[in-house]
């Protein structure tokens, strides 16, 4: 059956303007990182890339190596894109990124221009694409000069294989100084996309301080805690089909009797606002006036439909926050 999307998807989304630029993004974006490989099923992917859509969700978030095996996310994107979105590509924003491994030998990864522009034409054919929205250097490369790295992405840009420039897992110092270059090409940067959730407060040192008076956005990632944030390992066990029992990004020892502790306590404090624990996780990351989006990801149209619904939960009170502190601990789980 062909896909028309829904004639009301953007009457509950809401959207948030990135930094200072003109660019909105949904509050809630869809990453692909996970679920959208070789074995995942199609049609789980294609479900859940409709209702995201139909739900208001106009962000997907991709890179070069997600699959696995790397680069099948794109590939597999690119197949839904082409059957069911071409109609709606200006209504999409797309990005993708190069900075983890991705081919043998020394182009392979890191920072340097000849792998930022060589990748990115590798993501385009991947997907089909004539350009993507956002292109981001995956991490900052201490071995790279910084101005290459953002000579590319300003090449990126001036080429009209990307329209915005980003960068992931910069601090505060490294996003200043890589801002400063792309400005002196004519370049904004757009926006950073760090990790950050509950339990993982190293944004909050400086990074969005310093995002909020440069005037760049910011799209946090695995804001659910690749899971541990929602209700998937609350009973102590793991689940056969969960990330903890499939992949080794996030490891089984993780559900220990302090993550359980804590876990269980932000459940109740969800439960008495009427929320799941992951609605509760979305909302808090979402409290942050410098977060333009929450970048999730979902293993099924189940999980995508409970996380959207946070939208129409009620802002955390003082006093809720309040509650939530002591169980919000930096560090409590593995970082990747
Ligand atoms: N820039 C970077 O370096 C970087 C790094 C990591 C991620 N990212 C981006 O961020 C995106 C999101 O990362 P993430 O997948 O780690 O995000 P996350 O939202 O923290 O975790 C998503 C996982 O949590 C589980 N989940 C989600 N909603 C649930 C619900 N309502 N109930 C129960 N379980 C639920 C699912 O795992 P199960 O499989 O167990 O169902 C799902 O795959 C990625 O796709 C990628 O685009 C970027």
């Amino acid at each position: 059956m062909g896909y028309q999307a829904a004639d009301n998807r953007y009457e509950n989304m809401k959207y948030r303007r990135t930094g200072k630029s003109g660019l909105l993004l949904p509050e809630i974006s869809l990453g692909l990182w996970h679920n959208f490989g070789d074995k995942d099923s199609k049609s789980t992917q294609k479900a859940i890339l409709r209702r995201a859509f139909d739900l208001g969700v106009t962000h997907f978030d991709l890179a070069n190596n997600y699959g696995p095996s790397a680069g099948s996310a794109e590939k597999n994107f690119g197949v839904h894109l082409a059957r069911d979105f071409a109609a709606y590509r200006d209504e999409l924003i797309i990005s993708t990124k190069a900075g983890y491994n991705m081919w043998a030998g020394p182009y392979g990864e890191w920072g340097s221009r000849k792998y930022l522009l060589s990748s990115l034409d590798q993501s385009l054919q991947r997907m089909g694409l004539d350009y993507v929205d956002i292109f981001y250097s995956h991490r900052y490369d201490p071995n790279t000069p910084l101005e290459e790295t953002m000579g590319a992405l300003a090449t990126a840009v001036h080429s009209g294989k990307a329209l915005y420039a980003g960068v992931s897992n910069y601090d505060a110092q490294q996003t200043s100084a890589a801002k400063k270059i792309l400005e002196s090409k004519g370049v904004p940067l757009l926006i950073n996309q760090p990790r950050y959730s509950m339990f993982d407060r190293t944004a909050e040192a400086s990074l969005f301080d310093t995002l909020g008076l440069e005037g760049i956005g910011s799209i946090v990632f695995s804001p659910l805690a690749q899971g541990l944030l929602t209700n998937r390992y609350l009973s102590g066990s793991v689940p056969k089909n969960s990330r903890a029992a499939k992949n080794h990004f996030l490891k089984p020892t993780e559900i220990s009797a302090e993550y359980l502790e804590h876990a269980k306590a932000l459940n109740e404090i969800a439960a008495g606002r009427g929320q799941s624990l992951s609605q509760l996780a979305l909302s808090w990351v979402l409290r942050q006036p410098t977060v333009t989006s929450a970048l999730i990801g979902a293993s099924s149209v189940k999980q995508l439909e409970q996380n959207l619904a946070t939208l129409s939960s009620p802002k955390l009170s003082l006093e809720e926050l309040k509650l939530i502190e002591p169980h919000a601990i930096h560090g409590l789980v593995l970082k990747r």
